[in-house]
């Protein structure tokens, strides 16, 4: 099943509950949280109070995005917080194989998550272990962004890779996904879609949700 995951990033923090209870309401899958420390991308975020917080509000499963630096130092905090998936960068991690381990040993979903820039060769050797890709179809950090085209290309080239060597992986985007796109992006072969102001900035947040669901049905 392919699901839609929006984005608390672009959500009003003065009424998170209500709307997150509106995204899941009209059929959405999973809540992505994004995590962002400043440094390893320019912008702050929260934590996993936040996280724990929004884990009390729902009963979707949680996707917590994490764009820091030394996130073996977070992940089990992130994991009790209610995290059941968890995305590391592979640009700032040197043990990436430990990390998945890791986050596998904590009972959630390991994913990596790649920049724009990055290609799908580095993750040659890890591939096998991820439990989820992130394709980074902006620059991380901020919502709102307009999505970086040749992410399409990687996906397809990562899509095909998978299923040549029959890996479980899924695969997920990130970044400027809306109703104009989601379906192109959709038959390229992404599993996991998130959509951040697409749905919190929608005059109508129920009607983007079922609008989105229903094309990559
Ligand atoms: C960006 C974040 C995204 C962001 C996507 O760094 O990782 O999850 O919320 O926002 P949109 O869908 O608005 O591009
Ligand atoms: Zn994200």
């Amino acid at each position: 099943m392919k699901t839609l995951c929006p984005s608390i990033l672009s959500a009003d923090f003065g009424r998170l509950a209500e709307e997150i209870k509106i995204a899941e309401k009209a059929g959405a899958d999973i809540i992505h949280c994004d995590i962002m420390d400043g440094h390893f991308v320019p912008n702050i975020t929260f934590g996993p109070d936040v996280v724990a917080k929004v884990n009390e509000i729902t009963n979707l499963p949680l996707d917590v995005h994490l764009m820091i630096n030394s996130p073996e130092k977070y992940v089990k905090s992130f994991r009790d917080a209610g995290a059941d998936y968890i995305s590391v960068h592979i640009e700032n991690n040197y043990h990436i194989n430990r990390l998945v381990n890791q986050i596998k040993d904590l009972g959630a979903k390991a994913g990596i998550a790649i920049n724009p820039a990055t290609p799908v060769k580095t993750l040659e050797y890890v591939l096998e272990y991820a439990d989820f890709i992130l394709v980074m179809s902006v620059n991380p950090g901020f919502g709102g962004q307009k999505f970086v085209t040749n992410s399409l290309n990687k996906v397809r080239e990562l899509k095909k890779i998978i299923t040549a060597n029959d890996y479980k992986c899924l695969i997920e985007i990130d970044g400027g996904i809306g109703p104009a796109n989601i379906k192109e992006v959709s038959d390229a072969g992404v599993d996991m879609f998130v959509a951040g102001a697409s749905v919190f900035k929608a005059k109508d947040m129920a009607g983007a949700v079922k609008e989105m669901k229903k094309l990559i049905a």
